[in-house]
């Protein structure tokens, strides 16, 4: 799967935002190991803070479709310059695929290319035992 066939879909999520507050509508396309492509988009609420990122949307659509293994995640907006996935969408996705392949675009269709890890290098983790 080529980067731009994940960017294309994640634009085509774009078109769907609901983001009336911001204005800042994103996509993101998340590629499954199966192959499957499960795409989300930011959805905002008039309480602020219980607004949904794109990439968060398209990982629990992609859970709730049973696929938990991943490869690729494509983000897109209709921002200037390239779209980084925040802090909280990041700490979601390393619960997965630790080193998910993070592709950012811009306007223009150009990407860049990370690996989760590199821009969360100490995800979060759960640890119930010292030691
Ligand atoms: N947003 C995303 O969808 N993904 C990100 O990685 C950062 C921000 C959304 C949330 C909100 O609807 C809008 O962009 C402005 O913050």
């Amino acid at each position: 799967m080529e980067a731009g066939c994940l960017i294309e879909e994640a634009r085509k999520a774009q078109q769907n935002s609901y983001s009336p507050y911001s204005g800042y509508k994103v996509g993101a396309a998340l590629l499954g190991k199966s192959g499957q492509i499960y795409t989300g988009t930011n959805i905002e609420n008039s309480s602020y803070g219980l607004s949904i990122c794109a990439e968060r949307t398209a990982l629990f659509n992609a859970v709730n479709n049973g696929e938990v293994d991943f490869l690729a995640i494509a983000v897109c907006s209709n921002g200037p310059g390239y779209v980084y996935p925040c802090g909280a969408c990041l700490q979601v996705l390393a619960e997965f695929v630790p080193d998910l392949q993070v592709i950012v675009s811009n306007e223009k269709d150009e990407f860049e290319q990370y690996l989760l890890s590199d821009l969360l290098p100490q995800a979060f983790k759960l640890s119930t035992q010292e030691g």
